[in-house]
């Protein structure tokens, strides 16, 4: 396991979908029903931030080809993505968000 500070919770909270750096890796923060889910955040068909897409019924639409990721479990939802995104554990404390690159 690995454990990095990235923003705090509010701020996810806010603004629904939030791009971090870390621990090398680029990283999505997305608020869904009260819960904060981390996924890679680079899509995996072409180059694109999926911060930079629509959310929507706990998908991310890709901004550059349209190609949906489920957010929870990261599964690539049919073309033209067919490689699913990461997921990363994510822990909220002192309402810090906490990720596990691992
Ligand atoms: Fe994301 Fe093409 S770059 S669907």
């Amino acid at each position: 396991m690995a454990w990095f500070q990235s923003i705090p919770a509010a701020d996810v909270h806010t603004q629904g979908a939030v791009g971090v750096e870390v621990d090398g890796l680029r990283i999505a923060l997305f608020s869904l029903d009260g819960d904060i889910h981390a996924t890679g955040n680079i899509c995996t068909h072409a180059f694109a931030l999926l911060t930079d897409g629509h959310v929507e019924n706990g998908c991310v639409e890709c901004p550059l080809h349209q190609g949906l990721f489920d957010i929870r479990t990261g599964k690539a939802q049919g073309t033209p993505v067919t490689k699913d995104i990461a997921t990363y554990a994510v822990d909220i404390r002192d309402g810090q968000v906490w990720v596990d690159t691992d």
